[in-house]
């Protein structure tokens, strides 16, 4: 099984909503479709979890806070163990996607996040972002023909088509995507993509910044590895 391009998992959360789950090492990215009138009950998990919607709208609940969410317009934030849920009181199927993972961040942050436009660096190309503590999200409008030159990132990276095909590269590994399936580039990895359509195909990118899970107790307990006697002893002799 590829670690790059991970298989889609089926979770029924209820008769109406059905999500596609994808494990990116300790990373889960989820896409949800909900129907007119379903629900996605209040609830709550020791990860932090992101999303967005991808088409129609919903209506978002964070801890009592409740916003209308318009595609590709807000990501809503809710915190390690902070209630949430969802209705669709639409009449429009809604697709959204959420980012699950244990993150330790002790930053504040405001449940709804704006996004706003801006140019990608390298290529020029169109593209929209927002950026959160732990992450940064990027939609891309990749134009036809268009390159996604190769290259690596310190940051891991998920991300997902979201219309047509885009052919993408990472490591040694490659593959033509579309909407239903997530790329996985691990920090530090190779990676790169085409658009080999007629079409301007938009891209997601979900950032996970570095060290998002490293906590102050993980950072004392590798100092304290530093510190151990043998280690102690071969720093003295490096400075004598
Ligand atoms: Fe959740």
């Amino acid at each position: 099984m590829s670690k790059y391009f991970p298989q889609p998992k089926i979770i029924n959360i209820n008769s109406d909503v059905e999500l596609i789950a994808f494990q990116c090492q300790d990373t889960v990215v989820q896409l949800a479709s909900i129907p007119p009138g379903a629900t996605f009950e209040l609830h709550r998990h020791p990860e932090s979890q992101i999303g967005m919607q991808i088409a129609g709208r919903l209506e978002i609940n964070i801890n009592g806070t409740k916003e209308i969410l318009e595609p590709l317009g807000q990501v809503y934030v809710a915190g390690s163990n902070v209630l949430h849920g969802s209705i669709n009181p639409f009449s429009e199927t809604a697709l959204a996607f959420d980012v699950k993972r244990i993150t330790n961040s002790d930053e504040a942050e405001e449940a709804i996040l704006k996004v706003t436009a801006t140019k990608a660096e390298i290529t020029g190309f169109d593209c929209r972002s927002v950026v959160g503590s732990w992450f940064e999200i990027i939609i891309t409008k990749i134009p036809p023909k268009g390159i996604i030159p190769i290259r690596q990132s310190a940051n891991e990276i998920m991300a997902i088509v979201l219309n047509d095909k885009l052919t993408i590269a990472v490591a040694e590994e490659q593959q033509q995507l579309k909407y239903g399936s997530v790329y996985y580039a691990p920090a530090n990895v190779l990676y790169g993509g085409y658009n080999s359509s007629d079409q301007t195909v938009s891209l997601i990118e979900i950032l996970i910044k570095p060290h998002s899970n490293f906590s102050a107790k993980d950072a004392f307990s590798k100092t304290d590895v530093v510190r151990s006697p043998k280690a102690a002893a071969s720093a003295s002799l490096a400075t004598s």
